[in-house]
């Protein structure tokens, strides 16, 4: 039997009130909470799970506890802070956001949905997700979580993506008038802890009495799927240089794009179709170039295999264009994204085993 919107939405949120998760940009309850952090947070939390925002959260309201000072920091540094976290247009419109905030929102963030998505980096769910929960305005909030929830909920045939235009109503149509905010977190909490995507413990769920999915005896089989693209392979090649110094040499991608604004080494573009011969792609001319191996990284939208060739360069080595040579200190904290520290692990443990001499060591 389907309850009334008040009683699904009430048990819901009595049930956050007692098993909420702790987050670190969660306040206490009954604090205000503050919205460059939530903003911040939803940011981070697009296509990331908690676990892996919880520390950048941390370092990003250590290093600016406020939005003047995120706004005033150099984009460098920020894309910096952010490496390893992906999706790297992110922290760029994150900075741009900012400063648009300071220079034409006097600081502060707008409450409306629609003023909010007319913000760099701001879509339609982050939208949301802040007006509700910095500013508790009655917005309906869907990440994967919450469709999970519902779909369940509501045994919807419809396969998603696109059943995505049934849920906001289904979710409305329970959403109470109160605590938006801790409302639309309840729905992630629940569906992060209880309504998990292979084996909900149905039996702990406040709503389970009320969930057509629980009812047909398989509710792991909703949201139903359709059918998957295979992910195309990519493949290419990246050169790890080491000047005799422990320098390494890299450049920086376009601004916009994958990795946009991101440190790499060099190397070919990245191509379905088989390159052969990867050195003719090698920066500085003629190198004894060696192999060094192989390394996979798997990117939304493909998958990447890169032929990763290293060598050494003496002192005097010439930089090409765009090129920057770094040293060992410069590349621990450099902006390089996760598939370009695989790539430097990989050149400097061949370096290591094949006896390439570092000059620092040598007597
Ligand atoms: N995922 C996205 N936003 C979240 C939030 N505020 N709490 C928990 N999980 C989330």
């Amino acid at each position: 039997m389907v309850k009334s919107k008040t009683e699904r939405g009430e048990k819901l949120l009595a049930w956050y009130d007692r098993h909420r998760r702790e987050l670190p940009w969660r306040p206490a309850p009954g604090q205000k909470p503050d919205p460059y952090a939530v903003w911040l947070s939803e940011v981070m939390l697009q296509q990331t799970t908690t676990k892996a925002v919880a520390a950048y959260f941390q370092k990003f309201m250590a290093q600016w506890p406020s939005l003047s000072e995120l706004a005033e920091a150099p984009v460098e540094a920020v894309m910096q802070a952010w490496a390893g976290l992906g999706y790297y247009s992110r922290a760029r419109n994150l900075h741009a956001c900012a400063r648009k905030l300071v220079a034409e929102h006097g600081g502060r963030f707008p409450e409306r949905e629609e003023d909010l998505r007319r913000l760099p980096g701001i879509g339609q769910y982050t939208a949301a997700a802040i007006a509700a929960i910095a500013f508790e305005r009655p917005s309906i909030v869907v990440d994967g979580n919450v469709k999970r929830v519902v779909a369940r909920l509501g045994a919807l045939e419809t396969p998603l993506p696109a059943a995505k235009k049934d849920i906001p109503a289904l979710l409305a149509s329970f959403a109470p008038n109160a605590r938006p905010g801790d409302f639309a977190q309840a729905l992630m909490d629940l569906g992060a802890t209880i309504c998990t995507p292979r084996r909900p413990a149905c039996v702990l769920c406040p709503l389970s009495g009320d969930c057509a999915g629980r009812r047909t005896g398989a509710p792991e089989d909703f949201p139903r799927k359709a059918a998957k693209k295979a992910r195309p392979l990519r493949r290419g090649a990246v050169f790890y240089l080491r000047r005799a110094d422990g320098a390494a040499l890299t450049r920086t991608r376009p601004p916009s794009g994958l990795l946009g604004g991101m440190v790499e080494f060099f190397g070919s573009a990245w191509r379905e179709d088989e390159a052969g011969d990867w050195i003719a792609h090698a920066p500085c001319g003629e190198i004894p170039w060696r192999f060094a191996g192989e390394i996979d990284h798997i990117f939304t939208h493909f998958a990447l295999k890169l032929s990763v060739f290293v060598a050494e360069a003496p002192l005097d080595a010439a930089t090409p264009d765009g090129g920057r040579w770094r040293n060992p200190t410069d590349m621990k904290c450099a902006a390089l994204p996760s598939v370009m520290r695989k790539a430097e692990r990989a050149a400097q443990d061949f370096l290591a085993l094949s006896g390439f001499t570092d000059a620092r060591n040598s007597p």
